[in-house]
């Protein structure tokens, strides 16, 4: 059949609607309200209310510039008329803000350099909370008439507990496709059948999360682990807010989170963090702070220390452990003014920069645990090609010393339990622990590197759940394993890198993939005398380095080079910056290979997160919730269901020293 041309396609061609680029995400007319329409809360949840009133001065929505200062709001259960915001929830009436604010509508305007300026009028309402559960309408009336209305959910979640504690485990960028790849290079099959499976394959309950954004498909990991800690979905990265218009990151319409909802419910709460990043970094970040951009290390540090001191806001103060990396954020420097170190012994913890010492420590004390600058060497680097560890300079004393001694995500997360069971076994504790180099190690396009750290983090759910039995709290604990976002990552085949790199032509050197039949079994599982001692009972692969390699790849990528051989001389640089600042492929990456043009923006050095949904393996109480397909945010309502934090009207606010939210 002949493709039709119309006449009439030039229809699409035109108009304001702008996507790429937008004025405000989560705010689609001139009227803004936050929590935005769908968002949804649990009953008690603390949050802020930020208005704002937008006035183009120019560009496609241009009015007089003149924003309303004399908007009003009003809240109401659904088919109810709505009241005053101040009424409603018993507050002062909020100062009126004003400033400016411009964007580009789209790389036209960019290319021009004409931005589109904003005048706002804002105001904003701290801390309330909404108990009874049902289905609210918010809305903001401005320029006389016109109206932004949200519905809001407050979902009817029981309050009784079930678990005593949980552990969340979050393979940063892990996707299904990753966890079948890492399968085949690990564990051993004859004909077609796996002779052992991973420790996720046992998970009693699989479910899958939907990642996007509140106004974009796309989600960074800031942003998804505010939806998984918080239950609102907001926009690239902001951490515990919504974003508005205004300048200042840390005026933002902020929401409880939950290890904040925890402590304040039961003050003897426990509270882990463990993270294979820099502890400033967004997904151990998310658990305490609230600004709209992650780049804020040193408020993250800060949040981790005393919770949040700028507003009135729930108290926070401390985790029981917090083990990492990223030593620069706490040594005294320009970016960080506060030697966390002394502050962080001054209340209690232990400090430990190497394993010896972390085996070590007290498990009554807190404890802070700091064992690289940066994120932690990957597994493949620590346990494989350990001579990538010299020259680093990152040893956690700041000193310029390599570190040598490294605990790796078992280590830290094991004693990360046994700190939270002798400190926090009577009244229960929570624990995130990432795996946060999967996702780093694919941005590099460094698939062995990342496949490695999916099966650290299998090999820790194993300890894991062995370390809780030990303990005799198996039953009283709900295990998750999930992900925040994933990438376009895939195998199609095998290479013969030999054969590859004998041939002289770019393309001749593509006849080295087999594909369908010609893909062959994995070769990884295959001792012999490269064989590894991860060979077998631990599993890991028995060699990294096999003839027929993972034919593997990603969607979207920078220009690079590919011979399909693990890096054994450290982790990967695909593309670097050539004299026009956008990036190319790295010759010496991969010298033998042949060149893959890239298929995103010339200014991307690296691979970039996708769409896929990804999975949640859950076991213990509650493991039924969470099977089947919802939202990145159900994550956090089911969490909280679990533990029972869903806060009824007149519901008591044991620990915490006045300012109780009024109730409603
Ligand atoms: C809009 O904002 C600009 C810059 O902040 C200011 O100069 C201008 O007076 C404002 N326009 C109006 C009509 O208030
Ligand atoms: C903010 O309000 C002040 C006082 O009314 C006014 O002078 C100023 O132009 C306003 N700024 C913007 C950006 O609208
Ligand atoms: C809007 O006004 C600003 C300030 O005068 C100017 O810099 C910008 O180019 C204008 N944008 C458009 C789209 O006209
Ligand atoms: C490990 O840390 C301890 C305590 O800070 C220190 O005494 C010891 O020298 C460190 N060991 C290594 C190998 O750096
Ligand atoms: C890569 O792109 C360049 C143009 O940017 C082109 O000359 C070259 O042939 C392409 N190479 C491959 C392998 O696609
Ligand atoms: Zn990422």
């Amino acid at each position: 059949m002949r493709p039709t041309s119309f006449a009439g396609v030039a229809l699409f061609a035109s108009g304001a609607f702008a996507q790429y680029y937008q004025r405000l995400g989560g705010c689609p007319s001139l009227g803004c309200v936050f929590p935005p329409d769908q968002a949804d809360f649990l009953p008690g949840q603390h949050f802020d209310i930020r208005l704002e009133v937008h006035s183009p001065v120019n560009g496609s929505e241009a009015r007089e510039g003149v924003p309303d200062s004399n908007f009003k709001f009003t809240i109401g259960k659904k088919g109810q008329a709505g009241i005053a915001v101040t009424e409603f929830f018993d507050v002062e009436e909020a100062e009126l803000e004003n400033w400016s604010f411009s964007w580009y509508e789209d790389l036209f305007a960019e290319d021009a350099g004409t931005p589109s300026l904003v005048n706002v009028t804002s105001k904003a309402y701290r801390r309330v909370a909404l108990y009874e559960p049902g289905e609210y309408e918010a809305i903001l009336t401005y320029y006389g008439e016109e109206q932004t209305v949200a519905n809001w959910l407050v979902r009817d979640i029981p309050k009784k507990r079930r678990a005593k504690n949980v552990v969340l485990f979050v393979g940063d960028g892990m996707t299904t496709n990753m966890i079948t790849a890492a399968r085949l290079i690990a564990h051993k099959s004859i004909n077609g059948k796996y002779q052992t499976t991973m420790q996720l394959d046992k998970f009693p309950v699989l479910g899958h999360q939907m990642t996007h954004s509140m106004d974009s498909f796309i989600t960074d990991s800031a942003n998804s682990a505010t939806a998984l800690y918080g239950g609102h979905k907001t926009t690239v990265n902001a951490l515990g807010v919504y974003v508005d218009s205004s300048e200042d990151p840390f005026d933002d319409p902020k929401f409880e989170l939950i290890p904040e909802i925890f402590r304040r419910q039961h003050p003897n709460a426990g509270i882990g963090i463990v993270s294979t990043a820099f502890l400033a970094d967004a997904t151990p970040g998310a658990l305490t702070a609230h600004t709209s951009d992650r780049g804020e290390y040193d408020h993250v540090i800060g949040t981790f220390l005393e919770g949040l001191t700028d507003y009135e806001w729930t108290k926070f103060d401390g985790p029981d452990v917090l083990f990492g990396a990223g030593a620069e954020n706490f040594i005294t420097s320009e970016d960080a003014p506060r030697d966390y170190y002394q502050l962080f012994s001054e209340k209690g913890y232990t400090l430990s920069l190497n394993k010896t010492a972390l085996d070590a420590a007290s498990n009554e004390e807190r404890a802070l645990g700091l064992f690289s600058v940066s994120n932690l060497p990957t597994w493949l680097d620590r346990n494989v090609y350990q001579h990538n560890l010299k020259e680093l300079g990152n040893d956690p004393s700041g000193s310029g010393a390599d570190a040598l001694d490294l605990p790796g995500l078992k280590d830290m997360t094991v004693k990360a339990i046994d700190i939270l069971d002798t400190r926090r076994r009577d009244e229960g504790w929570f624990l995130m622990a990432e795996a946060a180099s999967i996702d780093k190690q694919m941005h590099t396009l460094d698939y062995d590197r990342s496949l490695g750290e999916l099966l650290e983090l299998d090999d820790t759910v194993k300890a894991t759940i062995q370390r809780l039995e030990e303990l005799g709290v198996l039953e009283d604990t709900l295990i998750l394993v999930t992900a925040d976002h994933g990438h376009g990552f895939d195998v199609t085949g095998a290479v013969d890198t030999v054969y590859l790199e004998e041939q002289e032509d770019d393309r001749d050197k593509r006849r080295a993939i087999g594909i369908y039949e010609n893909s062959g079994l994995s070769q990884y599982t295959v001792g012999g005398a490269n064989a590894l001692k991860y060979s077998e009972g631990v599993h890991f692969p028995a060699r990294w380095d096999p003839r027929y390699a993972l034919h593997a790849g990603t969607v979207a990528f920078p220009d690079h080079r590919e011979n399909y051989k693990v890096h054994k001389d450290g982790p990967r640089t695909p593309a670097e910056a050539g004299g026009d600042k956008t990036y190319y492929a790295s010759y010496k990456d991969a010298v033998s290979g042949f060149l893959i043009n890239g298929t995103l923006a010339p200014d991307a050095s690296q691979g970039v997160h996708s769409l896929t949904d990804v999975p949640v393996f859950a076991q213990g109480p509650c493991q039924e919730l969470f099977g089947g397909v919802y939202n990145s945010n159900d994550i956090f309502f089911k969490i909280a269901e679990c533990l029972g934090l869903s806060e009824a009207k007149g519901g008591s606010h044991e620990g915490e020293e006045g300012h109780c939210p009024p109730k409603h």
